[in-house]
């Protein structure tokens, strides 16, 4: 496994490997690599003959006053992670090289960002997806991998690469939940044991919705209220948004029929989490 740091050099690995013929797969991340990391980067082992993660914490796509500077960066752990599940090469680029002085092109997917997280994390999914498209430019995957936790981006970069007639596939992987249900995130680290106890709400929240909606309750604002009700037991927990949105335009679902996306954002204490679940009616 080669970790490599500068884009020139990641090009140039690439243009060997796709003169080779081997098909590349993709698992951008962040880093601080969790089980829901190693299961995107074992599918993309199976599907692909040559594997690249990034590691890069991707400062445009954060706040002001979001945690750009506390966020964990465990790189010698990450790095060994990636040798044992083979992994060929880690793109771990510095930010002077993502964002050279003077960089002022961005992506935007608008439609399906201004809903859900986006209402609340202005230009969020800009940043994701002006780095995910700079990623694709360099490492030109045939197949990139993204959790379900993060449906809304997963489904803003599905839809850049359809629009801008990108030469890959995405696939979006399931969630992976630790033994109580807890979905996977590197900023689970940030929880105090309360806060950690309270997290476990949010899913059996959603597994609440579920059971409401599957026994006949179709009334979106009574499923919302009766979750919004159940994730007051954590003293912790203040909600953010709680949604039932239709899974392709994630537009708030009017009439509760096919599938649908149950998802909703909470702060414990200081932290803020994500889940969703994917219902059938
Ligand atoms: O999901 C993440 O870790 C990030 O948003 C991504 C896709 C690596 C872009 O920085």
């Amino acid at each position: 496994m080669k970790v490599v740091r500068s884009p020139k050099q990641i090009q140039e690995i690439v243009r060997k490997i796709k003169k080779q013929g081997r098909s590349i797969g993709f698992v951008p991340t962040m880093g601080a690599l969790h089980p829901g990391h190693l299961s995107l980067i074992r599918g993309a082992r199976k599907d692909n003959q040559a594997v690249f993660v990034s590691i890069f914490v991707n400062p445009i796509q954060f706040g002001p006053r979001e945690d750009l500077s506390k966020y964990p960066r465990p790189i010698k752990k990450d790095i060994a992670l990636c040798n044992k599940e083979g992994v060929d090469f880690i793109f771990y680029p510095s930010f002077k090289s993502m964002y050279p002085d003077g960089f002022d092109t961005y992506v935007n997917v608008p439609g399906l960002t201004e809903g859900l997280c986006g209402k609340f994390r202005p230009g969020h999914f800009k940043g994701v997806t002006t780095v995910v498209n700079k990623l694709f430019n360099l490492i030109q995957p045939d197949i990139a991998y993204f959790g379900q936790k993060d449906y809304q981006q997963a489904l803003a970069v599905k839809k850049m690469a359809e629009d801008l007639s990108m030469p890959l596939a995405v696939k979006v992987a399931p969630t992976i939940r630790e033994k109580d249900g807890l979905a996977m995130s590197s900023r689970n680290k940030y929880l105090n044991p309360s806060e950690r106890k309270d997290a476990v709400l949010l899913y059996r929240g959603l597994k609440l919705a579920r059971n409401l909606i599957n026994k006949g309750n179709h009334n979106c604002v009574s499923v919302i209220n009766s979750v919004r009700k159940f994730l007051k037991q954590g003293r912790t927990i203040s909600v953010q948004y709680i949604s039932i949105v239709d899974l392709k335009n994630i537009e708030p679902a009017l009439i509760l029929k096919g599938k649908v996306l149950i998802a909703l954002a909470v702060y414990a204490g200081k932290t803020r989490l994500i889940d969703n679940i994917i219902v059938k009616i």
